[in-house]
Order: C-alpha cells, then structure tokens, then sequence
C-alpha cells in the first residue's frame, strides 16, 4: 500500500520572498526556475550564495548542486581565476559605445577552437544565437523551411517555444519536426521540402525534458549531412547546452561530423552572460546582412570572463574530470538503486546525465525522490538533466552518494 506523498515543508524565509514576488512578478517565479515545474515546497526557491559545487538557498540550507544554473557554471561557482578576469575588466569598463578588444581576443580564440568556423558572433543568451543562425541561413538560401527534432528546445522565440502562449499560427508556419533518431521521417521530409529547406537544426545529441536522453544512431549525423548537402540547407548544431562539455572543439567534434553553424552558451564563461555563434566562410556574407544587437551585447566584463572560462577548461582537462565525475555518480546511484530495489534508467552523457526512476512515465515517483533528496541537501532535478562541473570532485561525489543513500532509505519507506 502506498503511503501518503511526502508533505511539503514549505521553508520560511523562501516562502516570505515568493508571496512577496507573487504580488509583483507575474507567475513569481517564472521560466524554467517556477516552483511548479519541480516539486513545490519542497526544493529551495531562491539561491543567495554559493561556492564550487555548492549553493546555500534563503533559508540557509546547503545543497550539492548538480544543475549548475541549468549550465552555465562548468568549472564551479565562484571560480577565482574568472572572477579575476571579470574584475579585471570591470576596473576598465563593461558597457562601452564599442566592442572593447577582448572581443576580438574572444573570437580569434573562439574561431581556434572550433574546428569548422571562420568568424564568431556574441549575444547574451542561446536564443539569440540559434534565432539569429536561423535567419542567417534563410538570409543564405533565401528559402523559409527550418526541420527540428520533435521535443527538442532552441529556446524561448516564437519559432521554437515550447509555451502557447502569445504565439500566433503563423509564427511556425514554416518549421516542420521529425522524431529523433528516425532517417526515414528526414529523407521523406528532404524529399517532399528539399527545395524549400533552408536548414536544419539540432542539439548534438537529444536531450529533451521529461524524456530520456538518446544518442544519434550511428548512420544519423553522417545522414542528416548528406542530406543538407544534397538539397543546398544549412547544418545548424545547437549547442547550447552541450557545448564545451563533451569536447574542447565543440560537441560535433565528439559525434564525429561538422556543421555549417554552431551556437554556443552555457558554459562558455562560467555563469556570466553571453553566447555565440560560430560558422564557415561561405556564410559569412548572408551572417553580416542579418541584424545583430542588443543592449549588453557588447559586456566586455563577460567576454573576459568568457576567456578565461575557455582557456581554464583547455588547460584544466576539464572534460575528462567531468566524464570521470560523472561515471562516478552514475555507477554510484545505479548501485543503490539495486540496494535498494528502486530501479534507476540513467541516460545521456555522464557529465550530463538523465536519470529517472524506472517504471515511471509520468515522473511521479520521480519528483517524490527528487524532493526526499531535496531534504538530504542535493539538487536532483525530476525531468531535466543534470549537469557536472569540474567543483564535482571525488570527494563532493562521495559526499553526494552518501547523502543520495539516506534520500533512498527515506524514499523506500514511503512505500511499504
Ligand atoms: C539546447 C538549447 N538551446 C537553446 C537554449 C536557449 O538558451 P537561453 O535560455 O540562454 O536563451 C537552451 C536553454 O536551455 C538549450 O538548452
């Protein structure tokens, strides 16, 4: 018989600030941070601090944070080496009528990475970039039809949101989905809307939320190439969210295939805002006539610390300790979910991991073991991945195991 589902316990000093914001910020706390698409009461609400990979919330409760601000922080909040490059520049100035030169610094660096590109462009966030790349490529083919992967998130624009609100018919009018992993629905699309195909975007891998995570099959990249080739659209890699993570040169170079265009964001400066959009010469034309601006995106405070990021990662192996962490905390969970009879399904990258209980589609029992880990001091998120930071050492990763092993002994307990 199952018991009742665990009682929120609503802490104090959250619950003071969200009524405040309830009355002053529509829905109080918005996006992909609402209370409501986690466990409500039960997972903190506001962050005040946080070092490594730790965060302490308003009321005070630390947690080992394998979110990382859904990305952005690789190397471990409150990394000295970028926060002396951000303050460093802070002294000289941030928001400038130019570009300062360690843009130009930023993407001589950027363009040596990524094996592909030619010339790099920055924004503040990943929409902008993967908006901006679709345009570039309509500018290029002077074509309207995007294809994307069903369930798969570019970002918050009308074109690509997954929300209803404020959207019109029209704003989709010309993007088309096919599932993941599924080359026939891609050659029947290519065969029927070749000629109107200006690209094609995709994550490097599907990560979708409340869903696993699921690598390309063998023959997918070397496919969905061919066929962009085949009728003249653009390869746009979305890597937002993976970049940087599962390979110094970009995440293609991981999967083995390249791109025409590759937008970048979480991740490349450690928290601070900014994105960018790499991609060959042949786009560089079409790239300068598509209108690019926005009030910060000059903030030479986040292209330095964008750099460092970079070059911090570079020299830190940073891939390898997070793939290592990462394998670490997977083989680790998977051995207490056999203790403990409460079958685990982990998917997607080990820096990156999907995990969910089995048996579990709606993701109930999930969130319920997601909030009873809330109350051991980890953030586990029910229906997102999760990320890694080089802060995860072995030390923070048996701490988290050990805490992991009393979050299922109380999740055992709610069923009996
Ligand atoms: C794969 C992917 N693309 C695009 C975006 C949009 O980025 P942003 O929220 O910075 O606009 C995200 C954000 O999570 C993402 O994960």
């Amino acid at each position: 018989m199952n018991k009742p589902p665990l009682q929120p316990s609503f802490p104090k000093a959250s619950m003071a600030l969200f009524e405040r914001a309830a009355k002053v910020v529509p829905g109080g706390i918005y996006g992909h941070a609402s209370p409501a698409l986690t466990v409500p009461g039960a997972f903190p609400y506001y962050a005040v601090r946080a070092e490594g990979c730790r965060y302490w919330d308003a009321d005070g409760v630390e947690y080992l944070d394998f979110m990382c601000g859904y990305g952005p922080i690789i190397l471990g909040h409150n990394h000295a080496g970028v926060e002396d490059a951000a303050a460093h520049q802070r002294r000289l100035g941030d928001c400038f009528n130019h570009p300062a030169p360690v843009m130009v610094e930023l993407a001589e660096y950027m363009v040596s990475l990524v094996d592909f590109a030619d010339w790099a462009v920055f924004g503040k966030n990943g929409s902008d970039m993967t908006t901006w790349a679709v345009q570039v490529a309509r500018e290029f083919t002077g074509r309207k039809k995007i294809l994307k992967a069903s369930g798969a998130y570019h970002g918050k624009d009308a074109w690509c949101s997954p929300g209803h609100g404020g959207l019109i018919e029209e704003d989709r009018r010309h993007i088309h989905n096919f599932r993941w992993n599924d080359l026939d629905a891609l050659e029947s699309w290519f065969k029927t809307h070749g000629e109107q195909a200006a690209a094609v975007i995709l994550t490097p891998y599907h990560h979708p939320a409340f869903g696993d995570s699921e690598m390309p099959s063998q023959e997918f990249w070397p496919t969905v190439r061919r066929l962009c080739d085949k009728h003249g659209a653009l390869l746009i890699l979305d890597d937002v969210r993976a970049g940087f993570r599962l390979h110094g040169g970009g995440s293609h170079r991981f999967f083995g295939f390249e791109p025409d265009i590759s937008c970048y964001c979480k991740a490349i400066a450690n928290g601070y805002p900014i994105s960018a959009a790499l991609g060959r010469k042949e786009f560089k034309a079409a790239a300068s006539r598509v209108f690019l601006t926005g009030s910060y995106w000059n903030g030479a405070v986040a292209m330095s610390a964008a750099l460092a990021c970079l070059q911090t990662l570079e020299k830190e192996k940073a891939i390898e300790k997070m793939a290592a962490a990462g394998e670490m905390l997977r083989d680790g969970l998977l051995a207490l979910a056999s203790k403990f009879n409460s079958p685990l399904v982990i998917s997607g990258p080990p820096s990156m991991p999907s995990v969910r209980l089995a048996h579990d589609d709606n993701f109930e029992r999930t969130q319920e073991f997601c909030a009873i880990a809330a109350r051991e001091g980890l953030f586990f998120h029910p229906h997102h991945n999760w990320f890694l930071s080089v802060a995860h050492d072995g030390a923070a990763i048996t701490e988290s195991l050990r805490r992991a092993e009393r979050a299922f002994v109380s999740f055992k307990s709610t069923v009996s």
